[in-house]
């Protein structure tokens, strides 16, 4: 059984993630609201961690999630500097602030991991992007570098999916037509659902990956790699 502290556990990719690893793991989730989806199990804990840092009151952590993100879609010259703060803030400096105050925990673990999430808009360059792919792209080098430093202790990676069907993107997918428009844009014919992304943090947290860190994992029906001709 491992301690697994997941930011952002009570929806969308966090909630699937955090409900898969209850069976078998300790689990603490921390997000602002809580969720009456959450396994029974599950150890709730309310915070921002835009406002506060949380810290992890157990001796030691095997594994670290850090889910809160954004989707500000605007041209770049309707988004504000507050905008471009606010996407730093939630993306970027909230993971660095909890890795920070938490690292100690985690090097107490012969098997410690850090999961972080970017987006397939890093590499792709999609219009609108600008602030979170600035922000995402951010987490990507830090965690590449963060993994780079920690190694062999602990091991960081991040995913980066495409359009998953979430409450986070559920402007973008508000009705069947959009979600069907959306998945075409897919190699693999439709967007993604929360349990494809957390199946891939499950297997990033457990030893089945022990060889893998500072990787940048694209989950996204691939559309980061193919052409369709
Ligand atoms: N869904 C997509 O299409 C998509 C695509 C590419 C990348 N991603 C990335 O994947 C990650 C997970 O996305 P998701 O779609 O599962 O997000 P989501 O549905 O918005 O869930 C986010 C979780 O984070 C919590 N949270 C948000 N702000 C917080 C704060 N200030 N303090 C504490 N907790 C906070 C939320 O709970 P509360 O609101 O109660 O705090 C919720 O539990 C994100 O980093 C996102 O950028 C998602």
């Amino acid at each position: 059984m491992s301690n697994i502290l997941i930011i952002g556990g009570t929806k969308g990719i966090g909630l699937s993630l955090a409900n898969a690893l209850a069976k078998t793991n300790k689990v603490t989730v921390v997000s602002r609201e809580s969720s009456d989806e959450l396994a029974s199990d599950v150890n709730h804990v309310k915070s921002d961690v835009t406002k506060e840092v949380f810290e992890y009151e157990g001796d030691q952590l095997d594994g670290l999630v850090y889910c809160p993100g954004s989707i500000n879609l605007k041209p770049f010259n309707r988004l504000s500097i507050e905008d471009f703060e606010s996407d730093i803030n939630i993306n970027l400096l909230g993971a660095v602030k909890t890795i920070q105050a938490n690292l100690g925990k985690l090097k107490k673990s012969t098997q410690a991991s850090i999961v972080l999430f970017s987006t397939v808009a890093v590499t792709q360059g999609m219009p609108f992007h600008t602030s979170v792919a600035a922000a995402k792209g951010a987490i990507e080098g830090f965690g590449k570098s963060l993994a780079a430093e920690l190694a062999p202790s602990v091991r960081v990676n991040i995913i980066a999916p495409s359009v998953t069907d979430t409450p986070l993107a559920s402007k973008i997918l508000s009705s069947s037509d959009k979600k069907e428009k959306s998945g075409e844009r897919h190699p693999l014919k439709r967007v993604g659902e929360a349990e494809d992304i957390a199946n891939i943090a499950e297997f990033l947290l457990s030893d089945k990956s022990s060889w893998i860190t500072g990787q940048v994992i694209g989950v996204d029906g691939g559309m980061s790699t193919l052409r369709m001709l």
